[in-house]
């Protein structure tokens, strides 16, 4: 048998971090086989940096230039580079809250992965899950989808279902979704190292 790989990824975010926790425990305790590489955030001192450091992964912080909701286009490219140093192979959005453009998708197409707190395509944009709250929503959930140059677009890969309780506030029904967002992402990721990580299988660049 062709021995397993472990498939080399990068994770970018912007806030607390507590999906790339969760796929960097899962990582530790061998039941994913992925090989963190690189943590990347836009944000000085967001705790993603600070979860990278406690498990060991190397991380970075880029300054993301003069625009509010995306990077700018060189440094983009710089981005691009970061990753492809590292020999990242599959890019995990874990609450990067700028939009990717051409550089970073044309180099690592399909392999750049978003996680998102609702059932898409209902309630893209900020704070999904109040959004569900708002519109009366029984049931809500997330997904995890492919990223293109639209906000929480791109090709869908999965998605797990969450209820909305009678007594639900948004801080409940939030840290529902994201109980739930751990264990999606985690199994969508072992399905990449799945596919990509027989030796003889590197992921076309
Ligand atoms: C998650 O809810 C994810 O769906 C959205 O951003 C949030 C990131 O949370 N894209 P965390 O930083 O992983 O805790």
């Amino acid at each position: 048998m062709t021995p397993m790989r472990r498939l080399p990824i990068g994770i970018l975010g912007s806030g607390k971090g507590s999906n790339c926790r969760a796929i960097l425990e899962r990582v530790r305790s061998g039941d994913l086989a992925a090989e963190p590489r690189l943590v990347v955030s836009d944000v000085l001192d967001a705790p993603i940096l600070y979860i990278a450091r406690e498990f060991g992964v190397a991380n970075a912080y880029l300054p993301p230039g003069r625009f509010r909701t995306r990077l700018e286009p060189k440094i983009e490219e710089q981005l691009v580079q970061m990753l492809r140093d590292a020999g990242v192979e599959l890019v995990v959005l874990a609450g990067f809250m700028r939009v990717l453009h051409e550089p970073m998708l044309t180099a690592f197409p399909r392999r750049v992965i978003n996680i998102h707190p609702s059932l898409l395509p209902k309630f893209a944009g900020l704070e999904a899950w109040k959004q569900a709250l708002v519109a009366g929503e029984t049931v809500t959930g997330c997904t995890v989808h492919y990223v293109d140059q639209r906000i929480d677009h791109g090709q869908i890969l999965a998605q797990k279902e969450v209820g909305i309780l009678p007594n639900d506030t948004a801080e409940s029904l939030h840290a529902r979704i994201q109980v739930a967002e751990h264990e999606l992402y985690a199994a969508v990721i072992a399905g990449f190292c799945e596919k990509y990580g027989e030796a003889s299988q590197q992921v076309d660049k």
